[in-house]
């Protein structure tokens, strides 16, 4: 176990993800924990991240001094690194030269982080303040034109800093810095395998659960679909999913999502067609935010009638994710997600929860999903909001409209597969605004739809980017919709980003 402490920095899930990379474990803790909770759980190495605020500044998060008492290596990371100088009796100041971005990294000692590291190499630098001198003691390593102390190290207590940032791409030498570390410094295995965590974690559901009844609510999505096999895989048949269709979804997903993990994982699956019940609901309800909530209200509804009828149940699955558990768990981060999912469960459901991914992030998901034999189709599956296709198509629903969207929907997404861009592009999707505009189609006039096409590049949604999809597969799309679907007669591509827009049109 490498602990990686928390002191606000940006990259700090980075971190934790290029140590996995390594197939090492590691756990994200807040900058506060004691010195017990260390002892506990007995890490071989500890990471410092970066952080916004300055170490001799009045709020600044310190850790213990203790910590370096231990015996345990350490490796401090621009703030990281800064806190270690400082608390040792280093000098650290407000750098003349502020450096961000791609630096010169020149090495100028031998040291066992950067072995196998050419002496020159670029670096990703990212900070205002500085090492001024290292404490008594240690030795600088690397430095680059600005910034004297790029690097330094006291090996004999395992103690080691760095002002550039190792976990970012564009640090040249990043991975084999942080291998060395993991591997030369703290001496880890590098056991973390998905194919172990399977193992173990099957291993102790199947403990946990004994004969006990667990029940999942299954949306099709990638983490509650890895979560299903994955629990299935333990306890086989005392799980029970429940997949409610809302009428909502994309051409044919009810049915594809039903065969797979009924007929071929032989899961006890209990799909609940709800469609008419939904789109009952909706009718004659424009607003956004009351479609959502009517939508929400109307899913859990559901969900608790078919649990009711299986009588008495001890466990829920859920695909609770890694970054959700470090977000709500340190003080230190910024970013705050709004969990709009429609899949939110009612509070006073009195469940026991399993969440077999609670220490995972997305990627290691997938690899679970793909060790586990799910198809490409869900491991990569692009994300697909809990209201579904309530959400492109915008105002009052209506069975028509969503004929329309489904069907330019489908399209969109063959387009894009074809073209090999499903992997690059995070969501792909066609909207109905309900705008009718004329057009001419055969000599006739046509007062018909037009459909938005969106599509998007992004790593978190938080932030996006609009897609810069080739022309020609444009011009497909386009002439595809409009041939194919009845009722539209014009295409446009959207082409915000968000901010100032979101992903979805609603
Ligand atoms: P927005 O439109 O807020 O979307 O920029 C950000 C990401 O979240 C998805 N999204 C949802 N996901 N329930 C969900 O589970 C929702 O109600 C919902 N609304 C938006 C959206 O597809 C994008 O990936």
């Amino acid at each position: 176990l490498i602990l990686i402490l928390d002191f606000g920095g940006q990259y700090n899930q980075l971190i934790a993800r290029r140590v996995r990379e390594h197939n090492v474990y590691c756990e994200v803790v807040p900058y506060k924990i004691t010195i017990e909770e260390i002892k506990e759980k007995n890490p071989s190495g500890i990471i410092f991240t970066g952080g916004p605020a300055s170490v001799y500044g009045e709020k600044a998060p310190k850790c213990n001094e203790e910590i370096f008492q231990l015996g345990i290596p350490i490796l401090g990371i621009c703030y990281g690194g800064q806190l270690m100088a400082e608390v040792l009796g280093g000098k650290v100041n407000r750098a003349k030269n502020k450096e961000y971005g791609k630096t010169q990294l020149k090495i100028s000692e031998a040291s066992l982080l950067f072995k196998d590291i050419p002496q020159d190499s670029i670096c990703w630098m990212s900070h205002t303040d500085f090492i001024e001198s290292p404490p008594m003691g240690f030795k600088i390593t690397a430095s680059t034109e600005d910034c004297p102390v790029a690097a330094m190290e006291n090996p004999d207590r395992g103690l080691y800093a760095v002002q550039f940032h190792p976990e970012v791409e564009h640090t040249e030498g990043g991975r084999e810095i942080l291998r060395n570390f993991l591997y030369n410094v703290c001496g880890c295995k590098g056991n973390w395998t998905m194919e172990n965590y399977i193992e173990e974690e099957v291993a102790s559901i199947r403990q946990l659960v004994g004969n006990k009844k667990v029940l999942c609510a299954l949306s099709g999505g990638v983490d509650s679909s890895v979560a299903a096999v994955l629990v299935h895989k333990a306890i086989g048949d005392n799980l029970t999913c429940i997949f409610v269709d809302h009428g909502l979804l994309r051409k044919n997903e009810g049915d594809w999502v039903e065969d797979m993990f009924k007929n071929k994982f032989k899961i006890n699956f209990i799909r609940v067609n709800a469609s008419l019940r939904f789109i009952g609901k909706l009718s004659g309800v424009a607003d956004p935010e009351k479609k959502r909530k009517i939508i929400g209200e109307e899913f859990i509804r559901l969900f608790e009638e078919e649990a009711n009828k299986l009588g008495e149940i001890d466990y829920l699955v859920q695909g609770t994710l890694y970054p959700d558990i470090i977000e709500s768990g340190t003080d230190t981060a910024s970013v705050i997600k709004s969990h709009h999912n429609v899949g939110g469960l009612p509070e006073d459901m009195e469940f026991q929860l399993i969440e077999p991914f609670k220490y995972l992030f997305k990627d290691e998901v997938r690899e679970v999903g793909t060790e586990l034999g799910l198809p490409e189709e869900i491991v990569w599956r692009q994300p697909f909001p809990g209201p579904g296709l309530a959400v492109r198509v915008l105002g009052e629903i209506t069975e028509e409209k969503l004929t329309i969207v489904r069907e330019a929907d489908a399209i969109v997404r063959d387009e894009i597969k074809r073209a090999g861009l499903d992997r690059g592009i995070w969501q792909y999707f066609a909207v109905l605004p309900g705008i009718m505009t004329v057009g001419v189609m055969g000599d006739e006039r046509t007062y018909a739809h037009t459909v938005a096409i969106r599509a998007i590049t992004s790593s978190d949604a938080m932030t996006a980017d609009w897609a810069r999809i080739p022309y020609d597969v444009l011009e497909r799309m386009s002439r595809r919709i409009v041939n194919e679907v009845e009722g539209v007669n014009r295409i446009v591509y959207d082409i915000t980003s968000k901010p100032p827009a979101t992903v979805e049109w609603e």
